[in-house]
């Protein structure tokens, strides 16, 4: 991904690849008024609209002029529980700082711009998604190429603000792939403005079904066009992939419940709570974060990847949003330490990375040894990867954080092992060891870790346990000097309350949970295989054992449980390779979800998983990109198996 390269006229950045302005020095304000709020009629719409979400997709981000006077109205005239989404495409995004020196033009937008810079990082390609004013205004930047992009949207668009630079110095912007994905993305009502009144723009736009008006425009500009979709789609329930599609019946009641007091549980809760829900979470410990997210320290580091692929893309907007939602719950950086990270060349495939990934002042710099160690504390004899936004996490505090973030709207039962659920009475009911139902719901999500797949409703879904080990070192006068995360396939954390959390040992289908002697050893080879000297065995003063949710790919599953059996009648014959459009779309099993299969990253995974599920349950505009949701769906080993013939399996 590039920035904007941008030449400052008279404090006014101006495109010189495009030769044209961004916006005009005298009258910004004023055209943006008159081309995109008055000509979709957005005064009324806001304050008519009766729906709880509104959503423009705007071509070309830009500085975000169009986006902050939008967000103004929409704040003075939306109700409060309402959410304006606004989705913009930019190839070529302003780094922070282009961003705040183009913002400071507009004194009056300062409320709204800095509730932006507070956030506004877009360092990757791909769905980057910003809550703003306590969920009333979702921005998700949709990073690269308008033609690769508008078919990753999946969302009814109630406004475009089509706003390229002219079309005869900006062609791609105009295409007429462009036009049919405006086409498939509009329904009836939805409107467009642009500053421009070309004739290809003006045909493209009627072809896709809208009718179109020339009308005065402001400033310069003489002309302009404005429209209103009328027509039936061309292309009404042709999906890709069916089989990942969702025909969504509104909620209405708000509540669910969880079994899972992890990171993915209370994650999952607090997107939820954010929507006005009342959530239960049932969980077998006695505590949150009794497993896998109860280490005392944890890292928050990028995956990174040299492939342009959907995982990419997903670890990347997570790691993020991850930041941006700590930042948002603990501001004091009391659950979490932003330290940046190290990532030592542990691997080929990371050395590789280290020499090809491109540089990048948010997400990855690339240090000779000297400059490693002086900023690490610690002697380091390789040439790194440093990650300036990486962080330290202290898992149990962040859960507490958040358990406290939700007050009143969540409740929590401890020692409470579900040991199954079933549907009756339209609702799912919770059973305990007694097979007595202990609550009902209509809104059930399993956040229950590798433990997910011994419930019938989740045994296709391929998840594996793998043990971990940390090991905890007691910090001497050197160790102590350490003052970032270092990953080198296992990590070595700065000292806390005088020890440092190093691991973790990798034990695939192995779930227990005692502390081996042999995992402190095989810590320590790792330590000192970077770090020669800097503890002994006899440092080690405990340790912890937990297990991760494995998925084959590596990647979480977060989505609707799908209805095996409708799945294995409905794509019997995938494998023959029939069009897709063939096929129906998914059938699922009703209020039923899953948001698990984070591996190894889940401070990192966990935060984006939870608020597409959220946004799913709540039949929201989602906040990642098709790809991403596909990447995620829990019906995709089904789907794999089921294309290449395969034999189903299933957990026993
Ligand atoms: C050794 C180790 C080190 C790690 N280090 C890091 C790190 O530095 N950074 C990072 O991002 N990630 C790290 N991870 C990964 C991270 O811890 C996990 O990805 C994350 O904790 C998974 O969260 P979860 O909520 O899905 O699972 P869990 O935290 O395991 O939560 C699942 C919860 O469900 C409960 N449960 C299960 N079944 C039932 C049931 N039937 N009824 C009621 N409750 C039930 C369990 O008791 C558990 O509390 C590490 C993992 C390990 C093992
Ligand atoms: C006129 S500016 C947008 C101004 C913006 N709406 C605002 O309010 O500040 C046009 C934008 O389109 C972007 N752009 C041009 N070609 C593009 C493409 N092919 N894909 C995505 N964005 C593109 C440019 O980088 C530029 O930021």
């Amino acid at each position: 991904m590039n920035y904007a390269k941008l030449e400052w006229r008279d404090g006014q950045p101006f495109s010189s690849e495009f030769d044209d302005v961004y916006f005009s020095a005298d009258h910004g304000v004023q055209e943006t008024e008159h081309v995109f709020i008055q000509h979709n009629q957005l005064h009324q719409r806001f304050a008519e609209n009766g729906q709880a979400q509104f959503v423009i997709a705007e071509t070309g981000f830009g500085c975000g002029l169009n986006f902050l006077i939008t967000a103004k109205h929409w704040l003075e005239q939306s109700e409060i529980q309402q959410c304006l989404y606004y989705y913009s495409i930019e190839n070529t995004p302003f780094t922070p700082e282009d961003l705040r020196q183009a913002h400071q033009s507009w004194p009056e937008l300062q409320l709204i711009s800095e509730a932006l810079l507070e956030q506004y990082q877009v360092a990757s390609a791909g769905f980057h998604c910003f809550d703003l004013f306590n969920g009333r205004l979702k921005l998700v930047l949709m990073a690269g190429d308008v033609e690769a992009m508008l078919p990753q949207l999946q969302a009814p668009v109630d406004a475009w603000f089509l706003d390229g630079f002219a079309p005869g110095r900006n062609p791609k912007m105009w295409s007429e792939q462009v036009f049919s994905q405006i086409n498939r993305l509009s329904h009836k009502g939805s409107t467009f403005s642009t500053y421009t009144s070309a004739g290809t723009v003006k045909r493209g736009l009627v072809n896709a079904g809208f009718s179109v008006q020339k009308v005065s425009g402001t400033g310069n500009k003489r002309h302009m066009l404005k429209g209103e979709f009328t027509a039936d789609h061309t292309s009404a329930g042709h999906f890709s992939q069916p089989w990942y599609e969702l025909n969504q019946q509104s909620v209405n009641k708000k509540s669910a419940c969880i079994i899972g007091a992890g990171i993915a549980g209370l994650s999952s809760a607090w997107a939820l709570v954010k929507r006005g829900y009342q959530v239960q979470i049932f969980e077998a410990g006695d505590q949150a974060g009794a497993q896998a997210s109860g280490n005392p320290v944890g890292m928050l580091m990028p995956r990174l990847s040299l492939q342009d692929s959907a995982d990419a893309e997903f670890y990347s907007s997570a790691y993020f949003y991850a930041l941006r939602c700590l930042q948002q719950l603990d501001h004091q950086q009391s659950c979490w330490q932003q330290t940046g990270g190290i990532q030592l060349p542990c691997s080929e495939r990371i050395r590789k990375q280290i020499a090809d990934y491109p540089q990048d002042k948010a997400l990855a710099q690339v240090l000779n040894a000297d400059e490693a160690s002086q900023l690490a504390g610690v002697q380091i004899n390789e040439t790194v990867h440093h990650f300036p936004l990486a962080a330290c996490v202290f898992p149990r505090q962040i859960l507490q954080q958040m358990i406290k973030a939700m007050g009143g709207a969540l409740h929590i039962r401890y020692n409470c092992c579900i040991e199954s659920f079933s549907f009756e009475n339209q609702q799912w009911q919770l059973k305990n060891q007694q097979n007595e139902s202990i609550a009902a719901t209509d809104c059930l999500i399993l956040a229950s870790a590798w433990q997910t797949r011994r419930f019938a409703q989740f045994s296709h879904l391929h998840l594996q346990p793998a043990r971990g080990q940390i090991s905890l070192f007691r910090a001497n006068k050197q160790s102590k000097e350490l003052n970032l995360p270092i990953s080198f396939g296992g990590y070595l954390l700065p000292a806390n309350n005088q020890q440092h959390v190093c691991g973790a040992s990798f034990e695939l289908d192995d779930c227990d949970t005692e502390i081996r002697e042999a995992e402190h050893q095989s810590n320590f080879d790792d330590i000192s295989h970077w770090f020669k000297d800097l503890f002994s065995k006899s440092d080690i003063t405990a340790g912890r054992a937990s297990v991760r949710a494995v998925t084959p790919d590596r990647v979480p599953v977060v989505g609707p449980a799908p209805d095996y059996t409708q799945y294995l009648e409905d794509y019997a014959d995938l494998y023959k390779g029939r069009p897709a459009h063939k096929y129906p779309v998914g059938r699922y099993l009703p209020g039923l979800y899953v948001n698990t299969g984070h591996g190894a990253r889940g401070f990192s995974s966990a935060f984006l998983s939870s608020e597409l599920l959220a946004a799913t349950i709540c039949n929201q505009a989602l906040p990642v990109s098709k790809r991403v949701r596909y990447a995620l769906h829990p019906a995709r080993f089904l789907i794999r198996s089921l294309k290449k013939r395969g034999k189903i399996k299933r957990a026993q």
